[in-house]
C-alpha cells in the first residue's frame, strides 16, 4: 500500500508561528523551463497535451514556452505554433518568455496577456544566455517593458543566478538587490529570483530576503524559483514562505533547467511542493493524483523516470 493509500501526508500545521501563508499560488514552468532543456525537442501536440493535462491538474498558472531565438532554443522553436494551437482555458494563464522587442512582437501576434523578461544578476551569465552585457541586458529590456504594459500585459521579471554563478561563485547580495530593484522600477509587477544552479541553501535565502524586504522591496511582488541540483529546492522555498514570499515556480515531475547553464538541473518539483504544502495544510488548488499521472506520463515521453520523489511513490 502506497503513503497515499495509507491516507498520508497528515495534516499538521506548521506551528512554528512563523508566517506560514494560508494558501500558495503556484506558478509552474514545466512546458516552458521543463522542455527548454530536453536533449530533443518535443513534438507540438505533446506539449499541447501537458498544457492541458496540467490545467485540469487545476494549475492556474502555466507558463507556455518562450519567444527567443529558435538557433538559441531549438527546443521551443515551435512557440508560435504552440501559441497559435493552444485552446485556452477560463481562469488560467500563460504567461510566455520573451527577451526582446522581436520576442515580444511574436507574443502579441500569438495574443498572449502575461510575458516575462529574464535578466542575470551575473556578467557572465548575461553574457552566455543573453549575448548582452549586465548593464545591456536592461537596455534590451526596457523597451519591452514599457511596450507590454502599453498593451496591457502584465510582466514578470526572473533573475538568474541570485544564489551562485558557476563561472563567478557566490554573487554578493547588494549585486542581486541592484538588478532586483531594477526590475521593478523597469516596471516589472513580480520578480522571480532564480537559484539557476541549484545550489541556495536556506540561510543564503533568509538572508537575501531580509536585506530585499530592508530595501524596501515588497513581499507581494517577490516569488522564488529553486533548481534542485543539491536537493535543497524544497527547503528553500519553505524558508520563503515563512519570510513572507507567496508565489512559489515548480515545475510538473520536477523536469527543467537551463541550457546555457551547465550545471543546471530541474526544478523543485511541483508534486514535492504539492506534497509539503498538503502536509501543512497551505491551500494550492491542486488535485496531485492527477497531476502526479500527468508527470508519469510525461516522463514516459521524455524516456526517463520523474526525478520527483513524490511521483515515484505515487505512480511507482
Ligand atoms: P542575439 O544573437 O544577440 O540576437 O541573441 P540579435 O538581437 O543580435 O539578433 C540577431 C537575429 O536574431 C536577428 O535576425 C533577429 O531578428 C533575430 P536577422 O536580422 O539577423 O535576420 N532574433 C529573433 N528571432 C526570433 N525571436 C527572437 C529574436 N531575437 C532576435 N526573440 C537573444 C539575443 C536574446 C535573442 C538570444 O540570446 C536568445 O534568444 N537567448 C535566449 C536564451 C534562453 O532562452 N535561455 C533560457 C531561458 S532563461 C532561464 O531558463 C532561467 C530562468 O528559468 C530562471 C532561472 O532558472 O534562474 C528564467
Ligand atoms: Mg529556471
Amino acid at each position: 500500500m502506497g503513503a497515499r493509500e495509507a491516507g498520508l501526508p497528515e495534516v499538521v500545521p506548521d506551528d512554528a508561528g512563523s508566517g506560514l501563508p494560508e494558501s500558495v499560488v503556484i506558478w509552474e514552468v514545466g512546458a516552458r523551463d521543463g522542455l527548454q532543456n530536453e536533449s530533443s525537442v518535443v513534438p507540438v501536440e505533446v506539449k499541447l497535451e501537458l498544457l492541458d493535462r496540467l490545467a485540469d491538474a487545476g494549475l492556474t498558472i502555466l507558463e507556455a514556452t518562450s519567444f527567443v531565438h529558435p538557433k538559441w532554443v531549438p527546443q521551443l522553436a515551435d512557440a508560435d505554433e504552440l501559441l497559435a494551437r493552444l485552446p485556452r482555458r477560463p481562469g488560467v494563464v500563460y504567461p510566455v518568455l520573451v527577451p526582446n522587442e522581436r520576442g515580444l512582437d511574436r507574443a502579441l501576434a500569438a495574443g498572449v496577456e502575461h510575458v516575462a523578461i529574464f535578466a542575470s544578476a551575473t556578467e557572465t551569465f548575461a553574457r552566455r544566455n543573453l549575448n548582452r552585457s549586465l548593464d545591456e541586458q536592461f537596455v534590451m529590456f526596457d523597451p519591452v517593458v514599457t511596450r507590454a504594459r502599453t498593451e496591457g500585459l502584465a510582466v514578470r521579471g526572473y533573475l538568474s543566478m541570485c544564489f551562485g554563478d558557476q563561472w563567478e561563485g557566490a554573487v554578493p547580495r547588494p549585486q542581486v538587490i541592484a538588478a532586483a530593484t531594477r526590475l521593478l522600477e523597469m516596471g516589472c509587477s513580480q520578480i522571480s529570483l532564480g537559484d539557476t544552479i541549484g545550489v541556495a541553501t536556506p540561510g543564503q535565502v533568509t538572508l537575501l530576503l531580509r536585506d530585499l524586504w530592508a530595501a524596501g522591496v515588497s513581499p507581494d511582488q517577490v516569488a522564488v524559483h529553486f533548481h534542485d541540483t543539491y536537493g535543497q529546492a524544497l527547503a528553500n522555498t519553505l524558508t520563503a514562505l515563512r519570510a513572507g514570499v507567496r508565489v512559489v515556480d515548480s515545475s510538473a515531475g520536477g523536469i527543467g533547467g537551463c541550457p546555457f547553464a551547465g550545471s543546471a538541473t530541474g526544478n523543485l518539483a511541483t508534486e514535492d511542493l504539492v506534497w509539503m504544502l498538503d502536509g501543512l495544510g497551505v491551500r494550492h488548488g491542486v488535485d496531485l493524483d492527477r497531476l502526479a499521472r500527468t508527470s508519469a506520463w510525461m516522463a514516459e515521453r521524455l524516456g526517463r523516470p520523474s526525478s520527483s520523489s513524490v511521483v515515484r511513490a505515487l505512480t511507482g
